[in-house]
């Protein structure tokens, strides 16, 4: 099959980066097809740990290319410093990161109607990276947007002035007399967007289909997470994008029926950061020792991640949503030391049990159900091989997949890309 995809299944931050940089080396070209600088992988090798906004993250493997699709939302400025922090890997940019022309370009006015956006919710705010990304998005759906193929003509800049100008009119009904400084801002874009145009920016729809057509093998990089989608997320508490495995076809113009494995990542707990419902959410000692083991704040904005245990109802509606073949399971480890692991099976609303993911997630009263097992003591950071995982965390395993119906392929137990057990290398 042409491309398979890796994709979060909760709130973002599953540990999509990690495993991208771990598969890479079974695949050609990495593209990531939606989002933008609000997304953070992390990838640490070599003792060295690097939070990856926009660029793919099978950009660290000597043979892999990487693709910025065109379902990304791009800022110019994330992106050449994203370049310029990478300086000292001898990466040859220009060969090895490929960008699409039709990707939208986030503007400096973009990024400030973001922030104008989010007071003026107050409480209500979503808890935006304020990259800019909603705004952007917007724009490519109101048929006003920038997009990469657009810098390469001399003329560009009446098209960006004028849609600038649209912006300062916006940012006028949210505070008539605000200065906005923007010459402080544009100074560093236009820098950047000349650094952009010497990067290779393509038509990546047909360099996608030339390489499905010669065999090459394309593993697709989510961003976010099923549950930030902009349709089946925790609306309006999500982000601006397509983050389910639909959004890898609108994203990069690749076929339905060219997409193979689905792999589907998610946390052995819950993590979420920014406002919106959660309903496995803990304000206890438990929640604190998660995110505590966990290091459990956004790679991002730094913000610290709610926690709580695992939910089984939002794990499988996602499961299902995205047509997952194969789920891989991070972060393990920071589960170990607790005397009993719990595991949300089901929902009560108004009194009502239900096992499916509701249109009113939203209402406080959604409270979980729980189911208990057993927990481990074992220390699993050290452990290579599935057979020698300790017995109680297999069960949570095995627990996990009847759920879920779909296996755990890959368990991951720590941050590092040798703390990766596979089930059985062979069947990936
Ligand atoms: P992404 O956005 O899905 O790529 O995930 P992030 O990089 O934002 O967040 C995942 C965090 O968990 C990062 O700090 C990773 O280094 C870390 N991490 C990934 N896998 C594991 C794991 O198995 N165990 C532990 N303890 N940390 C992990
Ligand atoms: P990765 O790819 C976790 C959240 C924000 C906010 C909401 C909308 O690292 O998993 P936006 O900036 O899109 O306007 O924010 O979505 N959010 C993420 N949370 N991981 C991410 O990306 C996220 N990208 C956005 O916190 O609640
Ligand atoms: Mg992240």
């Amino acid at each position: 099959m042409g491309i398979d995809l890796i994709l979060g299944l909760q709130w973002g931050d599953e540990g999509k980066g990690k495993i991208v940089d771990v598969l890479t080396n079974k695949y050609d070209v990495v593209a990531r097809f939606q989002g933008g600088p609000n997304a953070g992988h992390t990838l640490t090798f070599n003792g060295k740990k690097h939070v990856l906004h926009t660029i793919p993250s099978g950009i660290f493997h000597p043979n892999s290319l990487n693709l910025i699709g065109n379902g990304v939302v791009i800022d110019p400025i994330t992106l050449k410093s994203e370049i310029d922090g990478l300086g000292s890997y001898n990466i040859d940019f220009y060969k090895k990161l490929l960008i699409s022309k039709k990707a939208h370009i986030i503007l400096p006015t973009h990024k400030i109607l973001d922030e104008a956006s989010e007071e003026a919710k107050g409480k209500l705010k979503i808890g935006s990276t304020l990259k800019g990304i909603g705004p952007t998005y917007m724009d490519k759906t109101g048929r006003n947007g920038i997009r990469v193929g657009d810098i390469l003509d001399k003329d560009w800049k009446i098209k960006y002035l004028k849609l600038t100008k649209k912006h300062l009119d916006i940012l006028k009904s949210y505070n008539p007399t605000k200065d906005y400084n923007l010459d402080k801002y544009e100074e560093k874009f236009f820098k950047s967007v000349e650094s952009l145009k010497k990067l290779q920016l393509i038509d990546s729809e047909q360099f996608l289909l030339n390489s499905i057509q010669t065999g090459m093998k394309i593993l697709g990089e989510g961003a976010q997470g099923s549950l930030l989608d902009i349709d089946f997320g925790t609306y309006p508490f999500v982000t601006s994008s397509t983050t389910t495995a639909a959004g890898a076809c609108i994203g990069l113009g690749v076929a339905p029926n060219q997409i193979g494995e689905v792999f589907g990542i998610f946390k052995a707990y819950s993590t979420r950061v920014g406002s919106g419902p959660f309903p496995t959410e803990l304000f206890d000692s438990v929640a604190e020792k998660m995110a505590k083991i966990g290091n459990e704040f956004g790679s991002t904005t730094g913000r610290a991640r709610r926690c709580g245990w695992i939910d089984l109802v939002s794990l499988k509606y996602s499961v299902n949503i995205n047509g997952v073949t194969k789920l891989i399971m991070m972060k393990g480890d920071v589960l170990s030391g607790f005397k009993k692991i719990k595991i949300c099976t089901a929902y009560q609303v108004d009194g009502v049990e239900i096992d499916y993911f509701p249109f009113d997630i939203n209402s406080n009263k959604v409270k979980p159900i729980y189911k208990e097992l057993l927990g481990w003591d074992d220390d699993l950071t050290r452990i290579k091989n599935f057979s020698d995982l300790p017995k109680n965390f297999k069960s949570y395993i095995s627990f996990l997949e009847n759920m879920l119906e779909v296996p755990i392929e890959i368990v991951s137990v720590g941050p590092d890309r040798k703390q990766t057990i596979f089930k059985n290398e062979n069947s990936l």
